[in-house]
């Protein structure tokens, strides 16, 4: 894969909380357009942290972290808005608003990005079909189930079609049925361009589809040679 697919890359890069001892250490590895990762580690491995610096919630301690070619030491604050445009998150405890409806939640990155109301509504019906919680529109989140309002995080991640697609545990509140048909929207994703990266414990589906694995292991990242030649089919 030559340097110019790459979408991401970490040279060297440590990553520690305060004072406490490393939770990545030394990472130097570059993450490709249009590719599926699963990151993989056991419980306190760094998979969260991981993601964070992704969506560039915190910096690296010390070495180089690129995101769409920027050092994400030096981005502006204008930069940083705009290379936030491009990723969409699911987090892992879906950061849902309680006071907005399940229509108002999913359009809101369209909002902060400055779209008018009836365009926001429209393209949030359209992903909400998507996700198949078309009848759901008007309804607030505690009336929905774990798997619903999952699907409502990834609604919101992915109204805005991020170059990024960045999933912490979305499975793990779920069924077998739903997770499969989450993995099903993800791998819609990945297969309409969007470079994505899931978080997950579920060795199941690591198994099954194949796909590229990045595991963290005491603060390094062990990835398999197919990080070399990123493809895969369910
Ligand atoms: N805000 C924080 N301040 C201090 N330490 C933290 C913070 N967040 C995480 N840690 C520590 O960093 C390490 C990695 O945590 P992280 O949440 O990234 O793990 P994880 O792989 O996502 O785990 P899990 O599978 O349980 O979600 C853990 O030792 C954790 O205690
Ligand atoms: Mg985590």
């Amino acid at each position: 894969m030559s340097e110019e697919n790459s979408i991401v890359s970490f040279d060297k890069v440590m990553l520690h909380y305060g004072e406490g001892a490393p939770v990545l250490k030394n990472v130097s590895i570059s993450l490709y357009k249009k590719s599926f990762y699963f990151l993989t580690g056991a419980s306190g491995a760094g998979k969260t942290t991981l993601l964070r610096l992704l969506y560039m919630g915190i910096k690296p301690s010390s070495g180089q972290l690129k995101i769409f070619g920027k050092d994400v030491a030096e981005i502006s604050r204008q930069e940083l808005f705009e290379i936030r445009q491009k990723i969409g998150v699911v987090f892992q405890d879906f950061n849902i608003l309680n006071h907005l409806t399940v229509m108002e939640n999913v359009a809101l990155p369209l909002k902060v990005a400055g779209e008018l109301k009836k365009q926001r509504e429209n393209q949030a019906k359209e992903i909400l079909d998507w996700v198949g919680l078309g009848g759901c529109f008007n309804a607030y989140p505690d009336v929905l189930s774990g798997g619903q309002k999952q699907r409502v995080a990834i609604a919101r991640a992915v109204i805005i079609r991020p170059e990024i697609l960045l999933a912490d545990e979305p499975t793990g509140n779920v069924d077998e049925q739903i997770a499969n048909k989450l993995m099903n929207l993800f791998y819609g994703m990945h297969k309409m361009g969007t470079c994505v990266i899931v978080a997950t414990h579920y060795r199941q589906f690591v198994d099954t589809f194949r796909y590229n694995e990045l595991k963290i292991e005491n603060g390094r990242i062990i990835a398999d040679r197919s990080i070399l030649d990123p493809k895969g089919e369910f």
